[in-house]
């Protein structure tokens, strides 16, 4: 009832792991393929990143700020790490840069690789990090202009492996950024990465909160505000799209393939309900569906359209 295919990849569930949120370790990403249908990994940057300064991660009543500032250990750290990959659940690599040359140095790092026998299933191009100076929003990455000139410097080079483009839900002018990024050779969108940037103030300590001093905010205060980007893009591009923001249950899964999702991403709901949480709200996915005689999972991608 569940099973469904994502850019041609099979997938037991249309649930992924979203970036970021397990680690950069392929341990971390394995263990999770025991319930998700499909893993992203931690976004991978050209160099090194130690990250931005503890605390990076604040809980609100409504969610996460965090402000991690792309901590990992470089993309050929990285495809190491990942080589040899053989779980039959898909993994999509996340990479993310400074500037379109920078892109396309990656672009050819991975293409080496995949010419070395390496299986990465598809690569996600994040450039809508609200809170990392010189990546993605603060880069003024996200625009229709700059986001398509990315993807075509990336695919002269990967030009066979799905290229997924994540956005940050909010931003105005996002269907364009959207359209403009099919039109440039784009194979779906992630719609969405978090929001912001937004602040905490720690009142006792007067200070401000995370430890770079403004953070994404993810988890479910962001939720209707991706549905709702989820929806106008599904209606301006032919591309699928993977839905992310806020789902911690099987109803809000099933809100995103309602806008027009194909298939979604869980990443703060880790946090609330543990790493099985892919194959709990799978359950409520299928008691939902069955309750409303549906068959499978895909009919119902779209269905607040009709
Ligand atoms: C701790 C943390 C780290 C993240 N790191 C990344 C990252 O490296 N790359 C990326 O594209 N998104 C990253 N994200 C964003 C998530 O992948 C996801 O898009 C966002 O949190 C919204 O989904 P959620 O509400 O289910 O968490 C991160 C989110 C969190 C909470």
């Amino acid at each position: 009832m569940l099973e469904t295919e994502f850019l041609g990849l099979k997938m037991k569930n249309p649930l992924f792991l979203a970036s970021g949120i397990q680690g950069v370790t392929k341990a971390n990403l394995e263990e999770v393929c025991k319930f998700a249908g499909a893993v992203i990994c931690k976004s991978l940057t050209l160099e090194t990143r130690k990250g931005h300064e503890t605390p990076i991660m604040v809980e609100t009543n409504c969610g996460f700020l965090n402000a991690v500032g792309y901590s990992n250990p470089g993309i050929d750290a990285g495809l190491e790490e990942f080589f040899g990959w053989k779980k039959k659940e898909p993994l999509i690599l996340s990479i993310t840069a400074r500037t379109v040359t920078e892109y396309e140095t990656l672009a050819e790092k991975i293409s080496h690789k995949i010419k070395d026998g390496m299986r990465i299933d598809a690569f996600e191009v994040v450039l809508s990090c609200p809170h990392t100076p010189e990546y993605g929003l603060m880069a003024g990455q996200q625009t229709p202009e700059t986001a398509s000139e990315i993807v075509k410097a990336i695919k002269k080079h990967v030009s066979t492996l799905p290229l997924i483009l994540k956005i940050s839900p909010g931003i105005p002018g996002e269907v364009e950024v959207a359209k403009a990024v099919e039109h440039a050779g784009a194979n779906a969108i992630d719609v969405g990465n978090t929001i912001g940037p937004g602040m905490v103030i720690d009142i006792e300590r007067h200070a401000r909160l995370p430890g770079f001093g403004m953070g994404g905010l993810s988890g479910p205060a962001m939720r209707p505000i991706a549905i709702r980007c989820v929806y106008d893009i599904y209606n301006a591009v032919k591309i699928p799209i993977i839905g992310c923001g806020g789902i911690t249950y099987g109803k809000d899964a099933i809100e995103f393939m309602q806008a027009g999702a194909s298939v979604v991403a869980i990443g703060t709901a880790v946090y609330y309900r543990g790493t099985n949480v892919f194959s709990k709200i799978a359950k409520e996915m299928e008691k939902w569906l069955h309750g409303h005689n549906y068959s499978s999972v895909k009919e119902i991608v779209g269905l607040a359209h009709k």
